[in-house]
C-alpha cells in the first residue's frame, strides 16, 4: 500500500485525549491487532475505527469507481464511509463494530467482495 493513502499507523504511541476538565474515559483492556498486517493496539470494545484512529490511521477504504479515500463520516453506523474488510468479511461498518484482540482488518479497495463469492457488495 502507498503511504499517501494510510500515512498513519505507524504503531507509536496512542493518540489519546488522557485527561479532561469534565469527562472521565475509561478503557477496556489493552489488546493488539492487526491493521493491512501491522500489530496496532487498541483497548477490547472500543469501536475499530477509534482504535485506528488513536493510531493515526485516517483512510479506511477506498472507493470502487474513482478510488477516493473515504474515513470517518457519521461515526453511528448510518453510512458507508468506513467500510472495511474484517476478519476477511468485507463492508464492515468500522464505527460501531467492536474490537477484539487479534482482530485483523484491512483497508477494503472497491466493492467488498463475500468470501466464497464472485460478486462484489454494495459501496461505492
Ligand atoms: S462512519 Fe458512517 S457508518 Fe461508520
Amino acid at each position: 500500500m502507498e503511504e499517501k493513502v494510510n500515512p498513519g499507523g505507524t504503531g507509536a504511541a496512542l493518540d489519546l485525549i488522557e485527561e479532561h476538565p469534565i469527562l472521565e474515559f475509561q478503557h477496556g483492556k489493552k489488546i493488539t491487532f492487526f491493521f493491512d498486517g501491522r500489530e496496532l493496539e487498541g483497548f477490547e470494545g472500543e469501536p475499530i475505527s477509534s482504535a485506528l484512529h488513536a493510531n493515526g490511521v485516517r483512510v479506511y477504504r477506498e472507493t470502487a469507481d474513482m478510488h477516493r479515500p473515504r474515513g470517518f463520516f457519521c461515526a453511528i453506523g448510518k453510512c458507508s464511509s468506513c467500510f472495511m474488510v474484517v476478519d476477511g468479511v468485507p463492508n464492515v461498518r468500522t464505527c460501531v463494530t467492536p474490537l477484539t484482540a487479534g482482530m485483523r482488518v484491512e483497508t477494503q479497495r472497491g466493492r467488498g467482495v463475500v468470501p466464497g463469492s464472485d460478486e462484489g457488495g454494495a459501496s461505492s
